[in-house]
């Protein structure tokens, strides 16, 4: 069963205010500015790890500053917040092994320039409005460097994580994560690729430096002298929205590039890094996508696809093979849009690269090994208009005591009961799992009695997302399983759906490992 494109459009029924003041993106030519690479953050040299004052390891500095960014050719520049002088910002590149040291750094202005809701957690007046704190997503990283909600800093402050990554190779990525506003302050710009190496991948002889490049996508409002667009509800002290969409889809920062490309493999690292937007991609022509990775790493073997669809925080490993395009420009779609221009050169190259039949195996972790299931609902609260005013994991607001306690190093069963319109990509911090099966069921009779009658089979993970993840769209109206194993560190973490402005107002709760 096809569930992406259908489920995709269902997360998108809320209607939130229409924008006059926005520009239409199709309005714009496209494919007549070249795809950026964000570039690679470099180290400032090597600095002793406070734990270990003998070690020394590379040490970045990241900081969050106002930057002026040209996302189109007829656009005059946009206002962004950055942590370097690109949207998204610059990719940190990692060996799984060895231990490096960032500091993030807030140098941003005091006043925030996108309309803050004063009445989410975190967000109430008398808090500053520029706050900010970094979370390293998909890092298997100890609770002090995770980026805690409410460990935020302001405008003069930063902070020095050092991050031991000891994982496999996988893109992740960081963001910010202030509690309250933390959908603004990705929307502002405060985002960037993590890229994490090992010699599994080294030995596969993927294609790599030139012919790897990150899409990262992410969709904006934007107005007619190009500046970001927020949107507000009809009331004024209330002015969150359920969910950001924007008709401009962003690539590495530009609306509808195009990339010169050379008639051979290529490998794309993509990332929805949108707030709330799920993609359906495909190739104009029928091109075949062939799946290496999911959000954490390798697949035990490449899988063709003609789409490819991404909750928000998902990512795709992907091989493309343009060897038999010579001389073509294939249009990259998002649903029946146009998102970006390869173009094809017409002159044969040779291309070493390999794109082998295993990968890596990813053992399935059998249900027996599953020591605890928890029960664990996605609510929704609505106004009597029928717009949603309130998201809550399991009726627990974030204040409310922790609740989920998985022992260190056992394996539980999490069951993500979704009574609701929309898809929720539920993410855990701290750990990485395997996507068990869903189930339609019948979200009144669990609601009232706590019974579950269910409407079909169990149906296994797609080939696309049976691998190792830490993103899960739990769709509508069904029952989604994941099994994880809670092996990385003891402490204080969250888990939480990725539609940012569910996060936001209350769809994120701590919880800990014990
Ligand atoms: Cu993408 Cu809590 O993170
Ligand atoms: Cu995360
Ligand atoms: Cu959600």
């Amino acid at each position: 069963m096809f569930l992406g494109g259908t489920q995709a459009l269902s997360a998108m029924t809320h209607a939130t205010t229409t924008h006059p003041d926005t520009l239409n993106a199709s309005t714009l030519t496209p494919f007549v500015d070249p795809l950026p690479i964000p570039p690679t953050a470099k180290s400032m040299g090597l600095r002793p790890l406070p734990s270990a004052p003998k070690t020394k390891v590379p040490y970045y500095r990241l900081a969050a500053h106002p930057i002026e960014l040209k996302i189109h050719r007829d656009l005059k520049p946009t206002h962004f917040w950055s942590f370097g002088n690109s949207v998204p910002g610059p990719t940190l590149e990692m060996r799984s092994g060895e231990e490096i040291l960032v500091e993030w750094a807030n140098e941003l202005p005091q006043q925030h320039f996108l309309p803050i809701d004063y009445r989410l957690d975190g967000a109430d007046h008398g808090n500053p409005q520029v706050r900010i704190v970094t979370h390293l997503h998909g890092g298997l990283v100890p609770p002090e460097v995770d980026g805690f909600p409410e460990e935020w800093f302001v405008p003069g402050k930063s902070v020095i994580y050092p991050y031991p990554i000891q994982q496999d190779a996988a893109m992740l990525w960081y963001h910010d994560h202030a509690m309250g506003i933390n959908r603004l302050n990705i929307y502002a710009g405060l985002f960037g690729a993590a890229i994490v190496r090992d010699k599994t991948e080294d030995a596969l002889n993927l294609p790599s430096g030139d012919y790897e490049i990150p899409l990262i996508i992410f969709d904006r409002l934007i107005t007619p002298d190009g500046q970001l667009y927020y949107p507000v509800s009809a009331m004024p002290r209330a002015p969150w929205v359920p969910e950001l969409f924007g008709d401009a889809v962003l690539i590495n920062g530009k609306l509808f590039p195009y990339l010169d490309v050379e008639p051979r493999k290529y490998r794309f690292r993509v990332l929805n890094g949108s707030n709330a937007r799920f993609y359906d991609l495909s190739f104009e022509n029928g091109l075949n996508f062939h799946q290496i990775g999911t959000d954490q790493g390798l697949l035990p073997a490449p899988i063709d696809l003609k789409r490819v669809t991404l909750a928000p925080a998902e990512r795709a490993d992907l091989i493309i093979d343009f060897s038999n395009s010579r001389g073509e420009q294939i249009v990259l779609k998002n649903d029946a849009v146009g998102v970006m221009q390869f173009r094809v050169a017409s002159k044969p190259v040779s291309d070493n690269s390999s794109l082998p039949k295993e990968l890596r195996p990813v053992p399935k972790i059998p249900e027996s090994q599953a020591v605890k299931t928890r029960l664990l609902t996605l609510d929704e609260y609505t106004s009597f208009t029928g717009q949603p005013v309130l998201l809550l994991l399991n009726a627990n607001y974030w204040h409310d005591p922790i609740s989920e306690k998985p022992a260190l190093n056992s394996t539980e069963i999490w069951t993500l009961i979704n009574p609701t319109d929309d898809t929720h990509p539920i993410h855990l911090h701290a750990v990485r799992f395997q996507i068990l099966d869903r189930q339609s069921y019948v979200p009144w009779l669990y609601q009232t009695k706590r019974e579950f009658r269910f409407l079909g089979p169990r149906t296994p993970p797609d080939p696309s997302e049976a691998g190792w993840k830490d993103t899960a769209s739990a769709y509508s109206k069904m029952v989604t399983r994941i099994i994880v194993p809670f092996n990385s560190y003891r402490g204080r973490f969250v888990w939480h759906c990725h539609i940012l402005e569910h996060e936001d107002n209350e769809m994120m709760r701590p919880y800990e490992i014990v």
